[in-house]
């Protein structure tokens, strides 16, 4: 008999928590490393939101709450999807966990038996493909190319259903790419899945506010409404509030679904942090001024990061939509040999040279599932992402 589960032998550790560990070591070491490696914004949670938390202490609310949520987040959370999405939800269908990252496991947990295929397209955020292997299910990967803009099309998604095909996991804008999908490009996806009514939809729309240029966000149960029954809409207050570190993550859908999530969590954690709750109802219902702000921050960050990147020998670096991420392709760099000697056979080997012969840091395509490639977080200051992009063209020139 073996200590350690069977099931955790499917599933890898996150690579891109292996690559911020690796750049923090060569910092403790004295290098001098610009890690683009990081999925957060680089700017503080607001002041109104911690005011909240602060309150919250001083009130005395840190004790367990409901396993779910308390009912003034699950009140937020639903004007949250009228006001947004025009999605019309009882606080009765809405789930409040640690994070989008629990909320989305749970969604699996749930509902997975072996045997029931989840379709994901590729490149896709690290964790999905583990979480689904982790839940007992089987992921279908679909490869959304550099050439078709990182999207999926609708003669795609439909040779990839099956009859074991339990959900189809949509997340726009991407990470890792920041491809987001128009109306229509949607619709196009959504006719699909009314064609096959036994394929449920869990779309992640963890990077709705992120959004830049005249790109307009849309999420599938607002682009065809008929889907509303069988659609699990996941969103969270990490990216777009700067508060990744409170843990609090939330979906709406079907009655009975939420139930079945809320059951998992009552056996695993229980209510997520009590003071994080309270701030983020006021992330939900206060003021969100700071949002068009920091959108032309990082467009602005995005539109740097694109063209230096594109004056890169061998690097092609599409512009994407949303999110805080670039995902360029290094196709003109394999089989190229770096200043220090390596030869640059994949995407892996050509971030860990990057990272020893450079001192940046950035995460390989292949542990996002489309290579070669690699993806940048622009989420940091002008000045480290300048500096990285004139160090990556610099490594990109010496290779011959
Ligand atoms: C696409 C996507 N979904 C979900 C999450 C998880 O968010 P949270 O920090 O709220 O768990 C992330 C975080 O990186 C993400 O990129």
């Amino acid at each position: 008999m073996t200590f350690l589960s069977a099931t955790l032998d499917r599933v890898k550790p996150s690579p891109t928590i292996a690559v911020t560990t690796k750049a923090a070591e060569l910092k403790a070491a004295g290098r001098d490393v610009i890690g683009l490696g990081a999925g957060e914004p680089d700017f503080d949670t607001p002041q109104n939101i911690k005011d909240a938390a602060v309150a919250a202490i001083a009130a005395g609310k840190t004790k367990y709450t409901a396993v779910d949520g308390i009912p003034e987040l699950k009140e937020a959370i639903c004007a949250k999807f009228s006001r947004d999405n025009d999605l019309p939800y009882e606080p009765s269908q809405v789930t409040v966990g640690t994070g989008g990252k629990q909320v989305l496991y749970n969604a699996f947990m749930a509902t997975l038996n072996a045997g029931d295929e989840v379709i994901i397209p590729a490149p896709y955020w690290v964790s999905y493909p583990d979480m689904v292997l982790l839940a007992g299910g089987t992921p279908v990967t679909v490869e959304a190319s550099l050439e078709a803009n990182f999207k999926i099309t609708a003669a795609q998604l439909e040779a990839a259903i099956t009859p074991q095909t339990k959900w189809f996991l949509f997340n726009s804008p991407s990470n890792p790419t920041g491809a987001g999908y128009s109306w229509s490009e949607l619709k196009e996806l959504t006719d699909v899945l009314l064609r096959h009514p036994h394929v449920w939809i869990m779309t992640d729309d963890m990077y709705e506010h992120l959004a830049y240029g005249n790109f307009k966000f849309c999420t599938p149960a607002q682009v065809e409404p008929q889907l509303y029954d069988r659609t699990l809409t996941v969103n969270g207050v990490s990216k777009a509030y700067a508060m990744t570190g409170w843990r609090i993550g939330y979906a709406a859908g079907p009655e009975r679904l939420i139930k079945a999530m809320r059951k998992v969590q009552s056996q695993s954690t229980s209510n997520p942090c009590s003071v994080s709750q309270h701030a983020a109802v006021e992330a939900l219902n206060g003021t969100q001024d700071f949002l068009a702000p920091n959108n032309t921050l990082f467009e602005r960050r995005r539109d740097l990061v694109v063209s230096m990147l594109n004056k890169a020998p061998g690097i092609v670096c599409p512009q994407p939509e949303g999110a805080f991420y670039v995902y360029p392709s290094i196709a003109g760099c394999i089989g190229k040999t770096s200043a220090a000697g390596t030869v640059i056979d994949n995407d892996e080997v050509f971030a860990t040279a990057l990272l020893e012969e450079t001192g940046v840091a950035v995460v390989f395509g292949a542990a996002f599932g489309l290579s070669p490639n690699f993806r940048v977080s622009y989420a940091t200051s002008d000045a480290a992402l300048k500096e990285a992009c004139e160090r990556i063209i610099m490594f990109c020139e010496g290779l011959t």
